[in-house]
């Protein structure tokens, strides 16, 4: 199939075999290093991107369903001034996720708070963020760096408001 969608900011037209993952679509055809994760079954959660605003695991999308969507990996958020607050709030939390699970987390918590349709309690964030496996930081203390980024942007929602 001819594949059309925005990729990290960039149109991307490629012809594909539709049924592989977009994992391996990412990481195999167009070469984007930084998909962590090595399961391919949705256990370890570590290769999460986000299509279209919502975060997903890479391994267990077919690339066709991503046709005319908008994708992210960390390649470039990384760019943006929220991955910026973000890594802000891990470093001043002193909280270090591994190189492993961390892309994955940091595209996460932005999701969740850019979905959620109201304030979000510990509760609510914890439900999701189950999904990533590894153990090398806390539920807890993820939970409570997602709990500050949403306290900082709900400060400059105030001021422009
Ligand atoms: S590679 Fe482990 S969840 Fe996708």
């Amino acid at each position: 199939m001819l594949l059309t969608c925005k990729i990290d900011n960039i149109e991307i037209k490629r012809e594909t075999n539709p049924a592989i993952s977009l994992k391996t679509f990412l990481k195999e055809t167009l070469k984007i290093i930084n998909i962590k994760g090595n399961c391919d079954k949705g256990y370890c959660g570590n290769c999460g991107v986000t299509i279209s605003g919502q975060y997903a695991l890479s391994c267990l999308v077919p690339v066709f369903m991503i046709q005319k969507k908008e994708i992210f990996t960390i390649q470039g958020f990384s760019t943006t001034e929220e991955y910026k607050e973000i890594e802000k709030i891990f470093l001043a939390k002193k909280v270090f996720p591994c190189p492993a699970c961390a892309p994955a987390r940091i595209l996460l918590a932005h999701s969740i708070l850019e979905n959620a349709h109201n304030i979000m309690e510990e509760k609510n964030i914890s439900d999701q963020i189950s999904g990533i496996n590894c153990t090398c930081i806390s539920k807890k203390d993820y939970a409570s760096v997602i709990l500050e980024i949403q306290k900082e942007r709900e400060k400059r929602h105030d001021k422009t408001r």
